[in-house]
Parts: C-alpha cells; structure tokens; sequence
C-alpha cells in the first residue's frame, strides 16, 4: 500500500515538474501565478489592423483604403469570372485527400511559367526547386526558415520602406536583417544612387529582398534599365537575390511584363528565389495560394533543395490547402479560361490606374499647392502619398477614412463614388 501511494506521489510529481514552463520573457511559473498572466496583448498589425478599426466604425461615409485587397467600384469585394468558371467544373468532383508535403504539383508547374517563362530553360532541365506555398508570406517565410537553417551567417537586406510583414517574418526565422535605400522622399519616387551603394556595399554573398513589381507600400519600381544596373552590380557582388512577387499582373495590367525584372536577372545568370501569389492578381485572398521556388545550380541540386523545403513545411502544416491550388492549376491550364483570367487582371489594373487620374485630379481641381504627381506616375495596387502619421490620424478622425499611418493609399479601394470625398479630405488635412 505504502508502495502504491509513493509509486503514486511521485508520478504527480513528475506531472508537475513536466507542466513547469520553462522561463519565458523574464516570466516565472510559481504556484500563485497563472499560466499566461506575464502575457501581453499584441500591438495591432500596422495593416490588418486598419481593417479591424474600419469594420468597427459605424459611420455612413467610412472608405478603406487600408489593406490591399482589390474593390469594383462598388467597394466590393471581387470573384473573377475564371475562378467561377473554374469552382464550377470541379464541383462535386473534389475529393478532400492530401496533397503531398510540396503541394500540387500541377499547380506549381503552371505557376513557374508565369515567373520563369512559358518555354524557360530552367524549368525544362529541371533546375528550379518549387514547392507549392500559403500564399506569398508562406513563400517567404519558408525561404527564410531555409536560409537560416542553410546559410545561418547570413543577413538579409530589406528596402526602406517595405511590406510590414517582410520584416515579423525574416525575424521570426531569425534571420538577421539589414536595410538598403530604396525610396526618395523628396521625389517620391526610387532612390537609386543610395540602392546601388547600399548594394555595393553590403558584405560580398548577402541575400537582397527585392519586389519584382508594384512595390509595396510606395508603388515605385526601378525602370528596365536601371533594373539591369541593379542585377549586375548583385551579381558582381555575389548577392542572393529573393523577389517577393505578389502583384504579378498589378503594375502593368499584363503578368508577362510585370515579370521583366525577374526575366533579366535570369538572363544574367543569377541563381535566385522567388515568392508568388495568387491573392491579388486571381482575387484569391484567402485561400492562401503561392509558390516558392529556388532555381538551382542543376537538377540534383534542385531535388536536395525541395525535399528540404518540404521537411521545413512539415511540422509547420504538413501539406498545403488543396482548393486554390485546384483553382489556380484549372486556370492557367486552360487556354480559354487563362485568357478570360488575363482580361481580368487587366480589368483591375486598368480601374486603378483610372482611379489615380481621377484622385490627382481631383486634389488639383481644389486648388491644391502641393504636387500630386505622384499618384499617376506609381504604380500598382498603392500610392505612396507622402502624408505624415498625424495627416493620417486627421483623415481617419475627421473623415472616418481608414489608411496605414505610413501613408500608403490602396488605390484598390478608391472608387467614382468616394474619390472626391477621399480627394477633398486629402486636400484638408494637408493644406495647413
Ligand atoms: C497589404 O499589404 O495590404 C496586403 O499584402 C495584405 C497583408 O497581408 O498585409
């Protein structure tokens, strides 16, 4: 009996001692504290918490033009017409197995082409090592939990400024990072002396993070010369050049010329990674579809390279969603629909690029002093407006008109209907 009882006691004990967390921001677990009592709330994400503060404003006349999200002109949310099409022809006829651990491979086949090219040589020597991604954060985040288990001295330069998010995900893989010159506040528009230096002068094999296109937040993108510039000065230094590309389609209206800079990097040799995804350019935000790939030295490098990337999904999510992937593999597949999905894309681009016109002009019209420029010569789904933080604060204060506070307009929720009422605000708040 005595037996039994310490035999029990001390099997509790154990429990116990197992469930004692380990030390954790300076937190302790004692008997008279909670579990999570040292825990504190979250600061709200700079972009999605733009649209937590929208959905809770009750006011007639709110506009979001926070999160990058594209709007008919209505305001609403879009379906394209081929994902429709698409839906349709695998009703009823999905089963709800598991894709292997990179994904569909379908639909990764199809999604290099429209980064590498349709008749790309390194696709047919099989070089590039692609696995199917959540969407273009789950691209990236797996590439930097590959360089840092792969190239763990590594840092990674990031332009200034960037998509908020590139940065919670190189330090969450604990990547060290470093900032380049990317943008001119004086011009609005690129910084390109200071990105070259910033370049010459990192440290020879650092990783650089580029936007192939519509850079997010501020919409400036190197021209076609000056992106040659930029690859060969990375390639004279031996950088590693990643591009996020999540607007393939956005700047231009047309996927294939949105993939110029990636295109020219290629052709002068350089090995590289790149993130994609089809929440913008097919609509399909939530369903968190993307691609990584990492275009390698030959095939056998490319195999090594993809079952690692494939053991770094693993215990994150085991395997990818099947349903986008279905989608997007449908579309761009079929000759028919991938056309109907290429008006479509040119539909959207087009409604921006119209929505700018009529923003700059109607802050001119109002007899603005300042220079509005800049909102046509971006491009892309934002507008980098050059409104300071407390500008911001007024619009959504006074004029219940949701922004991130760095300025970045997204022109996707800028329609005929709330353009003048967005121009007229704007015009208030930086006038004085
Ligand atoms: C944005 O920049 O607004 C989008 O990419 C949405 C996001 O996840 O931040």
């Amino acid at each position: 009996m005595a037996a039994a009882l310490r035999a029990t006691s001390s099997a509790i004990s154990r429990a116990v001692t197992a469930r004692t967390p380990p030390l954790m921001g300076g937190a302790r677990w004692s008997s008279s504290s909670t579990w999570w009592g040292h825990v504190d709330p979250a600061p709200k994400d700079p972009i999605l918490g733009v649209t937590e503060a929208f959905l809770a404003d009750p006011s007639p006349n709110k506009v979001n033009v926070g999160v990058g999200a594209y709007r008919d002109d209505d305001g609403k949310p879009v379906v394209l017409n081929c994902v429709r099409e698409a839906e349709a022809r695998i009703a009823g006829n999905l089963n709800m197995e598991y894709l292997p651990m990179g994904g569909s491979n379908h639909m990764v086949e199809e999604t290099l082409k429209l980064a590498y090219g349709e008749d790309s040589e390194f696709i047919k020597d099989k070089r590039i090592a692609a696995v199917q991604a959540l969407s273009g954060t789950g691209a990236c985040r797996l590439f930097a939990d590959f360089q840092k288990r792969y190239q763990p001295e590594s840092e990674i330069y990031i332009p200034v400024p960037t998509w908020a998010n590139h940065h919670n995900i190189w330090r969450d893989a604990n990547v060290s990072q470093k900032t380049y010159h990317y943008y001119h506040p004086e011009s609005k528009g690129l910084d390109f002396s200071g990105m070259m230096d910033d370049i010459k002068n990192a440290p020879k094999g650092s990783f650089f993070l580029l936007h192939a296109c519509a850079h997010n937040p501020t919409g400036v993108d190197p021209t076609e010369e000056e992106w040659k510039e930029i690859s060969q000065l990375i390639k004279d230094k031996g950088h590693f050049p990643f591009f996020d590309m999540a607007y393939q389609g956005f700047a231009s209206g047309d996927p294939e010329k949105d993939a110029k800079a990636i295109r020219i990097f290629l052709q002068d040799g350089h090995l590289l990674g790149i993130s994609q995804s089809f929440a913008k350019n097919m609509g399909l935000y939530g369903q968190r579809v993307g691609c990584l790939s990492v275009l390698c030295e030959d095939d056998k490098q490319a195999v090594a390279v993809k079952t690692r990337l494939q053991q770094i999904a693993r215990p994150m999510y085991s395997n990818p969603p099947v349903h986008g992937a279905l989608l997007v593999s449908i579309i761009l597949s079929d000759p028919d629909l991938k056309n109907m999905w290429l008006k479509e894309v040119k539909v959207m681009a087009d409604r921006i690029i119209g929505m700018r016109t009529a923003l700059r002009e109607n802050i001119e019209k109002l007899g603005s002093p300042l220079s509005w420029e800049h909102i046509t010569k971006q491009i892309g789904m934002f507008c980098y407006s050059g409104l300071a933080p407390e500008q911001v604060d007024r619009l959504t204060s006074q004029f219940h008109i949701y922004l991130t506070r760095n300025g970045r307009i997204s022109m996707a929720g800028v329609t005929t209907k709330n353009v003048e009422y967005l121009a007229n605000a704007i015009h208030e708040v930086s006038k004085s």
